[in-house]
């Protein structure tokens, strides 16, 4: 099947279903036929992995907030000039779970470090690269959190900072999808798995026949 590039990749805060849609829709894209990767960061490489283990595992105040921010970046430029580059080069779809917003959100809106500068340190960590589509998980923090924290794995870093710190992350995403029109739609994490994957693939699909 012949196809263009695309990146599309998914964001929220913690708990709000992002990384089982971005698996759905992988499934789904790959049952029709298209030539699709998924990926996540932090992680992808396998430098990138080695950095997300000390950037999510731990204890939440471990690392000072200008160290995280360009340890995400040295992470992301790894994976884009390694994995994600390549797969756009040849016009292979590419999902990833989590990408720029994640940064501007957590540690930029959350984190307190200047939106300008996190902004200018993510273009630095991916060229020329752009998202084509970007599906924003929104969900109440304080719910997301149980959800997440009920998972029961060892990458609790960022979910066991306080409250404040993800109504934060909630309200950089929406402004981050006011800002970003063209690209960014919000998904309320709260309707049915069903739900939520049949309006991902349709917008989805139409994204790929634009
Ligand atoms: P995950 O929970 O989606 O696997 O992501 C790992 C954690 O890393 C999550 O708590 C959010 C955090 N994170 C940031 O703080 N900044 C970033 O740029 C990225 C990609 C993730």
């Amino acid at each position: 099947m012949s196809q263009n590039s695309l990146l599309i990749t998914f964001e929220g805060g913690e708990g709000s279903g992002k990384t089982t849609q971005s698996q759905i829709l992988y499934n789904a894209l790959k049952e029709k036929g298209f030539e699709v990767i998924k990926t996540r960061e932090p992680g992808g490489t396998k430098f990138a992995e080695i950095i997300r283990e000390i950037l999510v595992q731990g204890e939440s105040n471990k690392i000072n907030n200008i160290s995280e921010l360009l340890l995400f970046a040295a992470a992301r430029a790894d994976h884009v000039q390694k994995l994600i580059k390549e797969c756009l080069k040849d016009n292979k779809i590419v999902i990833c779970d989590r990408f720029t917003d994640s940064t501007l959100a957590y540690q930029g809106y959350a984190g307190n470090l200047d939106l300008d500068l996190v902004k200018e340190v993510n273009r630095i960590s991916i060229g020329e690269i752009s998202p084509d589509l970007t599906f924003v998980f929104d969900i109440d923090p304080t719910l997301g959190i149980e959800r997440a924290l009920g998972e029961n794995n060892k990458e609790t870093r960022f979910e066991e900072k306080d409250i404040m710190y993800h109504k934060k992350i909630r309200d950089g995403y929406m402004d981050i999808a006011r800002d970003n029109p063209d690209r960014c739609v919000v998904i309320d994490g709260t309707n049915g798995i069903e739900q939520i994957s049949k309006n991902i693939l349709e917008l989805t699909l139409d994204k790929i026949n634009e």
